[in-house]
């Protein structure tokens, strides 16, 4: 099994002739202002959690968007500060960029155009030809950093996710011979039909290609990515080798579903910390000792919300002997709000937990506790500890790591995971149960069955998910790319 300290290790020991640079739009720690103060902050996340002990066993460098003063206040006169703050031994570079380049790169292309159209949750997108503009202004901005840092050593360069396409292709404009890259991309990639209204798919086709590796969640995405390529280029596919030869080059794409640190949150989910903030929780909400139904997430159209809501509502209608016994908690993150369809999405959420509240409500009971109130880690960890059910029903979803931050937070192995058929995580945790969020009476029949499954059926099942993702952890994830990689040097692909 991989583990932080083997991670470590095998890639100080292979990397020794290489600069491991890891570039994402979201940094993985923010300076922000507290208590009188500039503080360190680190962001949730697999990626952090595995690729923060990678680079400080290699010294590498990190490189990301930079937002808040105090981000820039901390930055040396190479825009780089030492991470992470309590030992320092890797740095953090930051680009800073314009109010108009994050409209148009970050809300616009990225999250208006690109993110709709890889998830396909008929949330329609938008491709400006201004957002195009700055999306490649981006995308070389990252590029000239990166060639500013590596200079003529050799190096990997592993980008991460749908904001940074065209980064590679930049880096071999400026004929650099010395670096391998790779990019992941966290989110799906979609099928043709869908693919095919991207007025700039060729260019984003040909961008990726100049990526020496190519990872995605699943096996379909990484077929779906083939398929595109095939459409939109002159190119070898060679499906044996999953490669695309493109302009005398060849580019290696594989499956590599990212996961979370299970041995840490496991050991955490069972700490005093987290039963006292359980216990408080419990009093903060009156939650008494009633059945408690979670959902966890970023408010976001892909993640099923309002469907989670209408499963409650038609729950309750075929079921009312069920009012007072339970209550639905679903915390909410308030994400990417200048984009009019999450303002619209977050009015909606509200004005149909009322409906709901209002139309069910007995006494002082009702049935849905929608919050967006700030909770630490510590009190997500105590939500997922206090849960009989856990919902993840994503529309659709790369992977989804909330479903495995619950299956590693239970190791009593009591709970039930309702987990939705469109996500990448459904792949591996078979033994939850699986939904369709769109079949709203499938559904709520689904919410049934997880009041009634016997204790004995709910640990075999936690047992089993358990065992998957201890052993596919996000170590394993960051090794096997990183191995790919290595493979690189080698010739060995
Ligand atoms: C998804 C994307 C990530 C992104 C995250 C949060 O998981 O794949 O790249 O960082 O959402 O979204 P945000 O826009 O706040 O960075």
């Amino acid at each position: 099994m991989w583990t932080k300290k083997q991670l470590q290790e095998t890639m100080k020991a292979k990397m020794t002739d290489y600069l491991l640079v890891v570039v994402s739009n979201r940094q993985p720690y923010s300076h922000v202002f507290k208590s009188g103060k500039v503080i360190c902050q680190r962001q949730p996340g697999g990626v952090v959690t595995a690729l923060s002990p990678v680079l400080e066993a290699t010294n590498g460098i990190w490189i990301a968007v930079g937002s808040s003063p105090f981000d820039r206040q901390v930055l040396d006169s190479n825009s780089k500060v030492k991470l992470p703050p309590e030992h320092p031994s890797y740095e953090l570079k930051r680009i800073f960029l314009s109010k108009e380049e994050l409209d148009s790169y970050y809300y616009g292309y990225s999250n208006e155009g690109l993110w709709p159209l890889s998830h396909i949750a008929y949330t329609r997108p938008f491709f400006l030809t201004s957002g195009w503009e700055a999306y490649q202004r981006v995308n070389k901005k990252f590029a000239d950093a990166i060639l500013e840092e590596v200079g003529n050593q050799k190096a990997f360069i592993w980008v991460q996710d749908f904001h940074l396409a065209l980064v590679a292709k930049y880096l071999r404009e400026a004929n650099c011979s010395n670096i391998i890259t790779s990019l992941f991309w966290h989110i799906p990639w979609p099928n043709s039909e869908v693919f095919r209204i991207c007025p700039q798919r060729k260019e984003l086709v040909e961008g990726l290609l100049a990526y020496d590796l190519l990872g995605f969640q699943i096996r379909y995405h990484c077929d779906n990515f083939l398929q595109a390529v095939d459409r939109e280029l002159e190119s070898r596919i060679d499906r044996e080798k999953m490669s695309v030869s493109f302009q005398n080059r060849e580019t290696f794409v594989r499956p590599f579903p990212i996961s979370i640190d299970f041995q840490a949150i496991s050991k955490e989910a069972e700490s005093k910390e987290v039963a006292s903030e359980l216990e408080r929780i419990r009093e903060e909400f009156a939650l008494g000792d009633k059945k408690i139904l979670v959902g966890i997430d970023r408010i976001d159209y892909t993640k099923g919300i309002p469907e989670r809501f209408r499963a409650i509502d038609r729950f309750l209608e075929k079921n009312p002997e069920y009012k007072e016994k339970f209550v639905f908690f679903q915390l909410g993150q308030v994400s990417r709000i200048h984009i009019p369809r999450y303002k619209q999405l977050n009015d909606e959420l509200n004005e149909l937990a009322v409906e709901i509240n209002w139309k069910h409500s007995q006494g002082s009971w009702a049935p849905i506790i929608f919050t967006r109130t700030y909770m630490s880690y510590q009190d997500i960890l105590a939500l997922y500890r206090m849960a009989d059910v856990c919902f993840v029903s994503s529309l659709h979803d790369g992977m989804n790591l909330v479903a495995k931050e619950f299956v590693a937070a239970r190791s009593d192995l009591n709970g039930v995971l309702i987990l939705s058929q469109f996500t990448g995580a459904s792949r591996e945790l078979e033994d939850a149960l699986l939904v369709n969020p769109y079949d709203i009476e499938a559904f709520a029949g689904t919410i049934v069955q997880a009041f009634h499954m016997p204790l004995e059926e709910r640990e075999k099942r936690m047992r089993k998910m358990r065992e998957v993702v201890e052993q596919n952890n996000i170590y394993r994830w960051a090794g096997k790319v990183l191995s790919q990689l290595l493979k690189f040097e080698f010739q060995e692909v």
